[in-house]
């Protein structure tokens, strides 16, 4: 599975790509792969196409942002690519193995044992304590919790010594590192975070970010994370541009201003049309 390879000092990492291209060798040298995927809302003339056709292939320890305006098909894409919800077309590959079409069961399976989420609004369970919040994946996919691994990936987000508080007697930053300890507690395929930065201040935001960009660099995660904030795309390897169902650009390696400039261009393509 995903983390369990280490990347090691100077090896190259393949830039993500979104084009339909020749994988390295099959289809597990992938942590996401779509291929063709779209998603329909209703039918006839009130149709709305959320999705009008992806592809997409992102190795494993890569960092990737996806923006793009309100309506955009964002949140769409995130959860027809973790199994939230299922394309109405086209195929979805996590970690090599296919899940389009898969029974609601053992998608859930699947979902607890081979990816991780971190939602803006954090979503710990207020009743129990940080370690069992982080050892709650392993719990409800029915393995045995090791808590030498819940202090590990605590001890990795800086929570070494918050294992018995309550996520009520943490900060929001302290509680979305928690959410992010439980996120990669199982070594999944993909993290996939939706707005993990959207209820934090900049400092903390900025903490949180750069905890998500040492999980890639450090234990060779794969994170795909949705974002209207620019600055936060500025941490991933390869930021994603949707517009109406479709990716229509992608920035490698760009300065949060870049990046600002070309969401600029997106959400206002009349007056920029015009004004060129
Ligand atoms: N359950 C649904 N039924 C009908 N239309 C939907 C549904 N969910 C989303 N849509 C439509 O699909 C399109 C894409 O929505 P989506 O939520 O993916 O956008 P988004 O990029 O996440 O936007 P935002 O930045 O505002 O969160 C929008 O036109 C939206 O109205
Ligand atoms: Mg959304």
């Amino acid at each position: 599975m995903g983390l369990r390879r280490k990347k090691q000092r100077g090896e190259k990492i393949a830039a993500p790509v979104h084009t339909t291209g020749e994988p390295h060798g099959g289809t597990g040298d992938w942590a996401v792969e779509l291929d063709g995927v779209r998603r329909q809302y209703g039918r006839g003339s009130g149709a709305v196409h959320a999705l009008r056709g992806i592809d997409l292939k992102l190795p494993r320890g890569s960092f990737t942002a996806v923006m793009g305006p309100s309506g955009s098909g964002k949140s769409t894409f995130l959860q027809c690519a973790a199994g939230l919800d299922r394309p109405t077309a086209g195929t979805v590959h996590l970690g090599g193995t296919e899940i389009t079409g898969m029974s609601e069961n053992k998608l859930t399976a699947l979902r607890r044992t081979r990816l991780g989420f971190v939602f803006q609004a954090f979503n710990l369970l207020p009743s129990l304590t940080v370690e069992q919040n982080v050892l709650l994946p392993m719990r409800l996919a029915g393995h045995r919790p090791d808590r030498r691994r819940a202090a590990d990936v605590l001890a990795r987000v800086g929570l070494g010594d918050k294992g018995r508080r309550r996520p009520g007697q943490l900060s929001g930053g302290q509680q979305q590192r928690v959410a992010i300890a439980r996120a990669l507690v199982t070594s999944p395929d993909v993290v996939f975070a939706d707005e993990p930065t959207g209820a934090l201040d900049t400092t903390t935001a900025t903490e949180i970010l750069n905890l998500l960009r040492s999980a890639v660099d450090g234990m060779g995660a794969t994170v795909v994370m949705v974002t209207h904030d620019p600055a936060a795309a500025a941490h991933a390897d390869r930021t994603l541009f949707l517009a109406d169902g479709r990716i229509v650009d992608h920035l490698d390696r760009a300065p949060a201003a870049r990046i600002a400039d070309r969401m600029t261009a997106l959400t206002a393509p009349v007056y920029v049309g015009a004004a060129a």
